[in-house]
């Protein structure tokens, strides 16, 4: 279940069998003011998103659903690296189960033995210069069923298949008592208390890879992040940073 840390942080737990996205609904209760602090898990989402304008595919009891709003005093350059260090507690997280093989893909999928295991989607609010709110949404593949399968458009992994067995409400608890502190303890601690973690689950370290933006791709080998979160990549003997965003890294 929850640690104390988690029940002293968590304001709210909101659990829906049907939304249309955990994420819009944490988000439109961040507008009004009433989203700190609040975690929704839904068993199906009508319209989940995902990163780039991509929609998630969630049916019924199809994995586990959550968006986590959190508000902050003060601006948005503190939240620098967020995304990457969700990713950080998700695995932390399925480390409690002894969940193998674990790896974090720039900026913030989990994947497992080369495939996609949990997507997270940062979206924000606030005026972003003296005052900014973020939703955390996580979806994470367990329990999915094969007819419902079909349309996810990259390679995944059912967290049943490495590791059968985890409690969905179990993880679920788990997952918060990361998120929550991080959440909490952000704005002190940064990137830096993350990034060697980071770097040593890196799905992609030292592999030819392709960083695909809309202008155009980028072919290096992947040499990690910086401090700032940002992707960094070797090419042509140069070392080059990556900011998230519009872009998306693909194994060459
Ligand atoms: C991605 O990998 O593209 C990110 C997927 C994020 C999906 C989660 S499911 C809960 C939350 N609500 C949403 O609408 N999206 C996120």
């Amino acid at each position: 279940g929850l640690d104390s840390a988690a029940r002293n942080l968590l304001r709210e737990l909101l659990v829906r069998d049907e939304v249309d996205s955990t994420n819009a609904r944490l988000l439109a209760r961040l507008e009004e003011n009433r989203g700190h602090g609040v975690a929704m898990f839904a068993e199906r989402q009508t319209a989940g998103r995902g990163r780039r304008g991509r929609s998630w595919i969630s049916p019924f009891g199809g994995g586990i659903t959550l968006s986590v709003g959190w508000q902050f005093s003060g601006g948005v350059q503190q939240l620098e690296g967020l995304s990457l260090a969700v990713g950080v507690a998700l695995a932390r997280a399925l480390g409690e189960f002894n969940v193998p093989d674990v790896r974090l893909k720039w900026p913030n999928d989990v994947w497992c033995r080369g495939r996609k295991l949990a997507g997270v989607l940062l979206e924000l609010s606030g005026d972003l210069t003296d005052r900014c709110a973020v939703v955390v949404g996580v979806g994470l593949n367990v329990g999915l069923r094969a007819e419902n399968v079909e349309a996810i458009d990259q390679p995944w992994i059912d967290l049943n298949s490495v590791c059968p067995g985890v409690d969905r409400n179990r993880l679920a608890a788990v997952m918060l008592n990361h998120l929550l502190p991080l959440l909490h303890t952000y704005p002190e601690r940064g990137f830096a208390a993350y990034r060697n973690e980071w770097l040593a689950l890196d799905q992609f370290a030292g592999q030819p890879v392709r960083l695909v933006s809309a202008s155009r791709d980028w072919c290096g080998t992947a040499a990690g992040v910086d401090e700032t979160g940002a992707l960094v990549l070797e090419v042509d003997g140069e070392r080059r940073s990556f900011h998230g965003g519009e872009v998306s890294l693909r194994r060459e």
